[in-house]
């Protein structure tokens, strides 16, 4: 596929743009393991009031590839990805969605494309069981009753494709679930939708160790399902663990982005806290393939 060109995907960090391993002096995105991007944005800006949350972001997502998006306390991150859901509209730029230019105007418009958004609380409901929430707003009829046995059914596949185990009945209560359990089915709601794409917000931050690690099972799981996955973590360890793919914020600007063998844990930090990278570790590490 050709890709429009794109100056501002072109390697190596400046004052005007991030520093990107994804890029080739034709313009021509090109990408670590020779897939084409699913979601690119180019130039997003957003604003509230006088503060430029997002300025000028080229981010790049792959289709069955972990993307971790980086970035201290108010670097951007919530927002842009806030912006890719379809609750805030950026001011300026353009998202290309599987190659098409696209607006993402509301939620619905964001599930429409496959793009689904677990928050970090969640938006579950703890009154309601499993099947309930994972169902809620589109529940499944039949003669214009509720088709609890379809949905029960549903349910329950989803999450043993997804490989979750640990939940005794999909009749419990999400209230009495545990932080991983819930994270599940806030995943396996987002992915029965036909997902794309999911983005996932900070989903380790309030978890234990056997959480954490079955959290990270679940975002393997949808890789190799072919879903891109987004998602914000602070913890430089999960993100290693699992990322193939790295971006930085740094008040606002995409700071860096290349594939994970670009970084180490240092380099990340450095990034973070700085806004800087230096392109020869990026250009070493790199395995550029171009794009057919
Ligand atoms: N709704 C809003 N109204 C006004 N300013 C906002 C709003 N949302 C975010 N901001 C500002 O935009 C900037 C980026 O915030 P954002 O929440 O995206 O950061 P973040 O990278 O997610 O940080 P954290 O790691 O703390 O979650 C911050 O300066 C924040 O104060
Ligand atoms: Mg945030």
């Amino acid at each position: 596929m050709n890709l429009p060109a794109d100056p501002s995907v072109e390697a190596g960090p400046s004052s005007a743009g991030p520093a990107s391993a994804a890029g080739r002096s034709d313009g021509r995105v090109t990408t670590a393991s020779n897939t084409k991007w699913l979601l690119e944005t180019k130039g997003i800006t957003k604003r509230f009031g006088a503060v430029e949350a997002l300025s000028d972001v080229n981010l790049h997502v792959a289709p069955g590839e972990v993307t971790a998006l980086l970035g201290d306390n108010g670097a951007g991150k919530s927002t842009l990805i806030k912006c890719l859901a379809g609750i805030h509209e950026p001011e300026e730029g353009q998202m290309i969605f599987d190659g098409h230019p696209v607006r993402i105007r509301g939620p619905k418009v964001a599930t429409g494309l496959g793009i689904e958004t677990v928050y970090q609380d969640l938006a579950l409901c703890d009154n309601l069981d499993i099947v309930q929430n994972m169902f809620l707003g589109r529940e499944l009829t039949n003669s214009r009753l509720l088709d609890e046995d379809s949905m029960e059914k549903q349910a329950r596949q989803t999450l043993a494709e997804l490989s979750v185990t640990t939940v005794r009945s999909i009749r419990q209560l999400v209230g009495s679930l545990s932080g991983g359990q819930r994270q599940a089915v806030a995943v396996a709601k987002a992915v029965m939708q036909n997902a794309r794409m999911v983005i996932m917000d900070e989903p380790t931050a309030a978890l234990g160790v056997a959480q954490t690690a079955m959290v990270l099972d679940l975002i393997r799981t949808l890789r190799s399902r072919g879903i891109a996955v987004l998602v914000i973590s602070h913890n430089l360890n999960d993100v290693f663990k699992v990322a193939d793919h790295i971006a930085v914020l740094y008040l606002g600007r995409l700071a860096v982005e290349a594939p994970v063998g670009a970084f180490d844990q240092q380099s990340a930090v450095y990034a973070i806290t700085t806004g800087r990278f230096d392109p020869n570790t990026i250009e070493a590490s790199a395995t550029v393939q171009a794009i057919e």
